[in-house]
């Protein structure tokens, strides 16, 4: 079957845990705008340059911007089977031209998962979230706390907290998903393209009901 997914949610909700567990269930690959995002800022791109203010102030990058990042992403051969878009669409204007460019690529229906997490939750998650500075695996420090303080179970790491992960930086990208993002969920439950799944509770019983509300 092919898999062509979007996750919508609020920052914090566990788009990036539950994509990547996704991404190698099926086979296909994970495309996190975030982290395409970061990996320009930590390699001092012309983008990355452009990008670090505004994501460290919990603003959205331009569209036009982060569209040409994704047209050129899905043109890529390890797409055509398939693909988990986490952080894009954002606006409705990159909702319209994703529909286009999925379409001209002859990629078929796209599918849309939204999880829902109240905005208390996310301060509160994102508060003790680490981030592995060298491959991007995502740790919490309650939830799902690494083997050893501060390094990555995965590839040795560093454990970093992200710059837009303050407090004052969440609060301001919670009111952009609920002014900006809130639309494109709307936009694809008029197509019934939209399912929604509760994102409380353990990661793996998020899963679990991800995997039920795919099926
Ligand atoms: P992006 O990286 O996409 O950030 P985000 O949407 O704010 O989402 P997060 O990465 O913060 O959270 P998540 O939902 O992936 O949660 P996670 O799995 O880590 O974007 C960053 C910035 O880039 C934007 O603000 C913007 O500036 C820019 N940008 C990106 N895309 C753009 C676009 N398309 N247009 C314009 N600008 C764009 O989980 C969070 C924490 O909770 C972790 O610690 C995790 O361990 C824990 N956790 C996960 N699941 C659970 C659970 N079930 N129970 C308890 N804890 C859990």
């Amino acid at each position: 079957m092919t898999m062509k997914l979007i996750f919508i949610g609020p920052p914090g909700s566990g788009k990036g845990t539950q994509a990547k567990r996704l991404a190698s269930r099926f086979g296909i690959p994970h495309i996190s705008t975030g982290d395409i995002l970061r990996e320009a800022v930590a390699d001092g791109t012309a983008l990355g340059q452009q990008a670090a203010p505004i994501m460290a102030a919990g603003q959205l990058v331009p569209d036009d911007l982060m569209v040409g990042i994704i047209r050129e992403r899905l043109t890529k051969a390890d797409a055509k089977k398939g693909f988990i878009l986490d952080g894009f669409p954002r606006t409705l204007v990159q909702a319209e031209k994703l529909d286009t460019i999925v379409s001209g690529n002859g990629q078929g229906d796209l599918r849309v998962l939204q999880l829902l997490v109240p905005d208390e939750a996310i301060v509160k998650r994102i508060a003790l979230r680490r981030t592995c500075a060298q491959c991007g695996a995502i740790y919490h420090l309650e939830n799902q706390p690494p083997a050893a303080k501060d390094v990555c179970d995965k590839c040795g790491g560093a454990l970093i907290a992200r710059p837009d992960d303050t407090e004052t930086a969440v609060r301001k990208r919670l009111e952009s998903f609920h002014r900006q993002t809130a639309p494109v969920a709307s936009h694809y439950k008029a197509k019934q393209l939209l399912r929604e799944v509760n994102g409380i509770g353990p990661v793996d019983q998020v899963f679990e009901r991800i995997e039920k509300s795919l099926n």
